[in-house]
């Protein structure tokens, strides 16, 4: 399996934003998250507050899914949002595709904030230039559409091609793109592979000339071996056609792959951000070096995802009644009373942030040298 990973061939010291056609880097970064925060109501059912019963009274309860979290991603860039099951990892691509109406904060796209934009034709065209890749490409492709219709709906919905024969070259050039045959056009979902059905996502996704694909663990489901080609098919498209990325994924071992950046997110809050090479080497916050001290080494991860947890990792809280201070604290072998009631805020640290009262005061041990040789490129 690792010469699976080998494969994928990451270049360590040179980000893909440097690699390949991305040249076109601009100040303003692509994406540039603000103070998101997305809070879910989650009280009784809103007939009971309206009649006051006994349930209702009790006012409204949120759940803080994700707490203040900024972040930026540059053009051609790919930054990975990594953290256990609901950390708030979802919430967050939902808000950047302006699926979700964040409760505080704000979401520009190219320097335009998202909730802002002017007119229809404003807001058709950022929902052009933005697209989705999901886990569950089954889930996300319509079991009774040809896959030539399920491509060429978004080259409709934007009038990028209007003739039948463009639209069928278009779709065609597309397969061909993402490694299938132009003549799988006329067969339907189901009589394909799962790793063939992302590949369909991915084309529908392209279908709409995107600049920036959200990519919500589109590995997670396929096999270790079909895992590595469509990270090699994403790094390629990258490359060529000058994508920027944000990639969501719970699987150490293909973020370390992919992203030229990491942002570590547990209950709603972005703990640790840095270049993959730094974050994988030199871990800071406690909860990422907890994340990469459960899986031990690359041979291993990726083939069960979340199997290997290292003894006494714990439960995350429950995040509708959170700890106080540092949400990590009862998880935490370096928490005192200040991290008891007081919230750590980012500090900038070479390239990155942390958000720790231990790593501010000088209190943390030196990262495991181990930790740096688990991570290193296998090629
Ligand atoms: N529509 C909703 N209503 C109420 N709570 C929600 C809703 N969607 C998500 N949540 C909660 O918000 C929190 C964050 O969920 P989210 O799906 O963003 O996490 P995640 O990091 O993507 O998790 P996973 O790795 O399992 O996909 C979780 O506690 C989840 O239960
Ligand atoms: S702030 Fe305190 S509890 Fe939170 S991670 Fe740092 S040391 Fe641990
Ligand atoms: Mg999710």
């Amino acid at each position: 399996m690792v010469a699976e990973w080998q494969v994928l061939g990451r270049r360590h010291g040179e980000s893909s934003a440097r690699q390949g056609a991305v040249e076109q880097r601009s100040d303003v970064p692509l994406v540039a998250v603000r103070g998101l925060a997305h809070h879910f109501d989650v009280s009784a059912a809103l007939l009971d507050r309206v009649l006051g019963r006994a349930i209702g009274r009790r006012g409204r309860r949120w759940l803080k899914a994700v707490d203040g979290i900024d972040f930026e991603i540059a053009r051609g860039e790919t930054f990975a949002l990594v953290g256990e099951s609901g950390c708030g990892k979802s919430t967050v691509a939902r808000c950047v595709v302006g699926l979700h109406t964040p409760s505080a904060g704000t979401v520009a796209f190219d320097g335009a904030d998202i909730s802002r934009l002017e007119g229809a034709e404003g807001r058709a065209r950022f929902r052009r230039r933005i697209q989705m890749i999901f886990q569950d490409p089954y889930a996300s492709l319509n079991p009774r559409w040809r896959v030539r219709t399920i491509v060429a709906e978004p080259i409709r919905a934007h009038g990028l091609a209007r003739e039948r024969d463009e639209i069928t070259d278009q779709v065609g050039s597309l397969l061909v793109k993402v490694g299938l045959d132009a003549r799988d056009a006329v067969k339907f979902p189901h009589q394909f592979s799962g790793g063939q059905r992302q590949r369909i996502s991915i084309a529908r996704a392209l279908a709409a000339a995107p600049e920036f694909l959200v990519c919500d663990e589109p590995t997670s489901a396929l096999d270790v071996s079909v895992q590595a080609q469509i990270l090699n098919l994403m790094k390629d498209l990258q490359q060529t056609l000058g994508l920027t990325y944000l990639f969501i994924s719970h699987d150490l071992a293909v973020v370390f792959h992919i992203a030229d950046r990491v942002g570590v997110m547990y209950l709603g809050r972005l703990c640790e951000v840095a270049e993959t090479e730094t974050l994988f080497a030199r871990p800071r916050h406690p909860y990422t070096r907890l994340l990469l001290a459960a899986v031990p080494d690359l041979a291993n991860v990726g083939a069960e995802a979340g199997a290997e947890r290292a003894p006494g990792l714990g439960e995350v809280a429950n995040p509708i009644d959170p700890p106080g201070g540092c949400g990590f604290h009862p998880r935490c072998p370096f928490a005192d009373d200040r991290c008891l009631n007081e919230r750590p805020e980012p500090i900038a640290v070479d390239g990155g942030f942390v958000a720790c009262h231990a790593h501010d005061e000088g209190r943390l041990p030196r990262t495991p040298p181990s930790a740096a040789t688990h991570w290193e490129d296998p090629s």
